[in-house]
């Protein structure tokens, strides 16, 4: 299951591994030492990261470029004094960047980190520096995955109960990589302190320090959590940020614990094994080509000499399809642990729905029809609509009466999915099923349009044909939609951006609209952790703000609040994709462009706002909705989705 999938990279990989047998390791390459391992022990690969020395030529051009990239991202300005609940995020971007550029560092894995971490903070999921060399190739993994349950009316952290089930999974070298370890004893453990201090603190600490993406604190500590999600077309358990960080950070972590059955406090020291999924390296050198070194898809590229296809590093269709999504290694194909088979729903999936990313029930009251929305980036834009057709035609022939739509663990995917499901359940008579939205009016992204507008260029994000007027008539590639632009105060600073606009995403809809709601929308109501990223906030915020539908969510930490949106943006470029629109409009050499990357890495950024329907002067993001509706997970639903379902019909109708 870890194997690269191309023909090409397995053949790679076989000759590596042959060359890997014979040659003569090094004693003075650390990345010798780790070579041709899934598993290794956390510190054995830093130190192969950090025999990369600190380079300034490629700090300057990392820097340059995230300087550049930072004009076009829209909360830019919120940032300094991010409103209430959301202070943790507060940050000044320059001064931090000023900050980095200021900084000798000791290698540059130190630089790398330094700029991660920064970035990471932020806290949005659209804005992320995954330099290539040490990101989305690794995972940290820790046997012991944590939950929070109720249990006896006191919620308390614990080791998974279903942990030897879920990690009898990873191939038998993981469990022969501990030395001996013995997790399986550990499953359901009740846990007292982790690293010296309460477990609710802890998982604190993590969510603050570790995993990012999202601006509500209260989502991150469900972050933290393992908990189930759909990922490779089925039913499958997340690690949650202390089982699977990205980072070696420790080897080992103490944890306090009450072994199931058993009533004494005893200390275990469990061990981490950083699992590798990038191409196959012998020492320090191959392993630099492989994944550090710029690479042919790093930057952008000139669609008029090339064709747009070509573009997006190996995903085509988000050339014509905006995207909102989160990036994480853990649901990267090939490195997602399916939910254990005891714990699936017991009634059968309906029919019919073939995208790999919903699967719909329902339930054996035979009232309750349930969509699991897992996620908006299925493998074919197409299939996820008639997936949605399936589904309500399933349940209207069945009788069902009322529908819940789980959206645990969606990491987004295309806008316009997001905003056809709320269509598709709100009827074609509201009209309009987004948001009003923009982009910033920075000096050079007005240049680019201009560009478009003249070279009338049809297949770039920029290109005003992508975009509508308030009439939801597209603009003609002509249409400058920067001027004039609309200024506004953000924390004292003036917020420039384009004129506002309306997403084209009725012509990309394949099935036909109901004109009226399939179920009444009083009988539709959302479930989830609150892990629900960007073009999954952006429906559920529709659904809330314009239908007043309830949005349940589960877990969280005691007396601490959650809003039932993750992060909303509009859309997120990576930094190829902005890089082609530079290069596309001809502007590479504008002293405002940034250079390519000198190594492999990508700053994706959120360039584009999603403006509340509640308040049209504030971005969605920075809305405070708390979930009106809370509940705790037990030992029968944290990874059951049918008891999970059955308790929240049963709660929500
Ligand atoms: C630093 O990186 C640049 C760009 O990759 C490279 O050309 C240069 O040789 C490196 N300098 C050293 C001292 O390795
Ligand atoms: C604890 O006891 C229950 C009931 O006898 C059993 O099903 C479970 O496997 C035990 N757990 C462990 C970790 O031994
Ligand atoms: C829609 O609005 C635009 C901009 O205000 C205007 O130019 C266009 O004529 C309108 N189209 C229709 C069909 O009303």
């Amino acid at each position: 299951m870890f194997f690269p999938r191309s023909p090409y990279a397995r053949l790679l990989a076989f000759l590596s591994l042959i060359s890997s047998t014979f040659a003569a390791p090094s004693a003075s390459d650390p990345c010798a030492k780790i070579a041709g391992q899934t598993f290794s022990v956390p510190s054995d690969v830093l130190a192969c990261w950090k025999s990369f020395p600190f380079n300034e030529t490629i700090r300057d051009n990392v820097l340059e470029v995230h300087q550049k990239v930072f004009n076009f991202y829209t909360f830019e300005d919120y940032y300094l004094n991010s409103p209430p609940p959301f202070q943790e995020s507060t940050t000044n971007i320059r001064a931090e960047l000023a900050r980095i550029q200021g900084t000798k560092y000791a290698t540059d894995y130190d630089f790398n980190r330094d700029l991660y971490n920064f970035v990471t903070g932020l806290n949005d999921g659209h804005t992320r520096w995954f330099p290539g060399c040490y990101t989305l190739i690794w995972q940290n993994i820790l046997p012991a995955p944590i939950v929070t349950l109720e249990v006896n009316g006191i919620q308390g952290v614990f080791i998974a109960p279903d942990s030897a089930e879920f990690l009898a999974q990873f191939p038998p070298s993981f469990a022969a990589s501990l030395n001996g370890f013995d997790f399986n004893r550990l499953a359901g453990a009740q846990i007292v302190e982790i690293q010296g201090t309460d477990p609710f603190n802890y998982v604190d600490f993590i969510a603050s320090t570790v995993s990012g993406n999202y601006l509500d604190h209260g989502v991150r500590v469900n972050s933290v959590f393992s908990s189930y999600r759909i990922a490779g077309g089925t039913l499958s358990q997340r690690l949650g940020d202390l089982a699977g960080p990205p980072f070696p950070d420790l080897d080992t972590i103490e944890m306090k614990v009450i072994l199931a059955n058993t009533t004494k406090i005893q200390t275990v020291n469990i061990p981490y094994r950083m699992d590798y999924l990038g191409p196959a390296f012998t020492d320090k050198n191959s392993y630099w080509a492989a994944n550090c070194a710029v690479q042919s898809d790093t930057n952008g590229v000139d669609f008029n000499a090339v064709g747009p296809t070509k573009n997006q590093g190996g995903a085509p269709a988000s050339k014509s399809h905006a995207k909102g999504n989160i990036i994480t290694v853990d649901s990267k194909p090939g490195n997602a642990l399916n939910l254990p088979p005891p714990f699936f729903p017991t009634v059968p999936p309906v029919d019919g729905t073939t995208s790999g990313v919903i699967l719909s029930y329902i339930l054996p009251d035979g009232k309750t029809g349930v969509m699991f929305v897992g996620s908006f980036e299925p493998n074919d834009f197409n299939a996820f609509q008639t997936d949605v057709v399936a589904s309500i035609n399933a349940f209207q022939a069945k009788g069902v009466t009322r529908v819940l739509i789980d959206l645990h663990n969606n990491g987004g995917g295309f806008v316009c999915l997001g905003l056809f499901l709320h269509q598709y359940l709100a009827g074609s008579k509201i009209g309009y099923p987004g948001f009003e939205t923009s982009v910033r009016g920075n000096q050079l992204a007005i240049e680019i349009v201009k560009a478009n507008n003249a070279m009338q260029i049809t297949d770039t994000f920029y290109s005003p044909v992508n975009w509508a007027f308030f009439n939801d008539t597209v603009m003609p590639v002509t249409h400058n939609y920067e001027f004039p632009v609309e200024t506004t105060k953000v924390n004292g600073q003036f917020d420039i951006n384009s004129q506002r606009f309306h997403d084209t995403c009725s012509e990309s809809f394949v099935v036909p609209i109901p004109e009226n709601p399939p179920f009444p929308l009083g009988k539709v109501a959302l479930v989830g952790n609150g892990n629900c990223a960007s073009t999954c906030s952006l429906f559920t915020t529709l659904m809330v703000e314009r239908h007043g539908t309830k949005a349940a969510v589960f877990g969280g930490k005691p007396g601490e609040q959650v809003e039932y949106k993750g992060m909303a943006g509009n859309q997120v470029l990576e930094w190829a994709d902005l890089d082609s629109e530079v290069k596309t409009a001809h502007l590479k050499s504008d002293p405002l462009a940034a250079p390519d990357l000198v190594i492999n890495g990508n700053f994706r950024h959120n360039w584009r706002i999603a403006w509340s329907f509640l308040d049209e002067s504030r971005p969605i993001a920075y809305v405070s909705e708390p979930a009106k509706f809370r509940f705790a997970y037990t030992k029968d639903t944290y990874n059951n989705p049918q008891n999970l379902w059955t308790f929240a019909a049963k709660q929500l109708f």
